[in-house]
């Protein structure tokens, strides 16, 4: 399968996966990455196992139309089949998501639909989690669709809140548990086991 990774920042679940693919247990080519940020640390994770790169974020277009052409064309050039969002910050256009339905997941570090939507990303979830004083947190892997962390469930996996957390130490366990979490989430698509019927995702493993 192939796949193009978006990523934002430090990239640490981009190079998990890396390392996954590289010790043989996850079967994804990746061909490009694409991030919005110059800076992010992924690029870097991405030229360390010579996969093309690619900085694009909608500020550089006049519109949204132009934007999602450019990289519906990128994607297009590698022969991508799938897109994996690793803590990608940007909304994918519309016409992406139509176009890649069903073939682009993404990880949230919360159990959705709990803080999820707008907004709710990195420290911001467990901030919030912790003001909810929910008991248990954790991580899931979803199908994209145009809301923000809505689309169909592909697997969960929780742990629990200790009274002594804080949104830093809840973080660290919870991207732990993500980085243990994705590559089987997309490995189990690249095998072919997961069938999306509604929302509801099927694991035929
Ligand atoms: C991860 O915790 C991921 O779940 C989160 O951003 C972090 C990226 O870390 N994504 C979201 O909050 C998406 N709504 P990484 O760059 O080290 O992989």
């Amino acid at each position: 399968m192939r796949c193009a990774v978006f990523a934002s920042g430090t990239g640490s679940n981009f190079k998990t996966l890396l390392e996954r693919k590289s010790s043989g247990e996850l079967h994804a080519d990746f061909v490009l990455m694409v991030g919005n940020n110059s800076k992010a640390a992924a690029f870097q994770h991405a030229q360390d196992h010579n996969i093309p790169t690619l900085h694009c974020a909608p500020s550089h277009f006049q519109s949204e139309g132009e934007y999602s052409e450019y990289l519906l064309s990128q994607l297009q050039k590698y022969s991508a089949e799938m897109i994996v969002l690793a803590g990608y910050m940007k909304k994918l256009p519309g016409k992406i998501v139509a176009r890649y339905h069903g073939r682009i997941i993404n990880i949230h570090p919360s159990l959705l639909p709990a803080f999820g939507g707008k907004g709710m990303y990195g420290s911001n979830v467990h901030k919030a989690a912790l003001e909810y004083g929910v008991k248990l947190t954790g991580v899931t892997v979803h199908f994209v669709d145009d809301e923000y962390d809505h689309g169909p469930i592909i697997v969960q996996q929780c742990l629990a809140v200790q009274d002594n957390d804080t949104p830093e130490t809840l973080a660290q366990r919870v991207l732990a548990l993500e980085h243990a979490t994705y590559w089987r989430a997309l490995e189990a698509i690249c095998c072919g086991k997961l069938v999306l019927e509604g929302r509801r995702v099927k694991d035929y493993g």
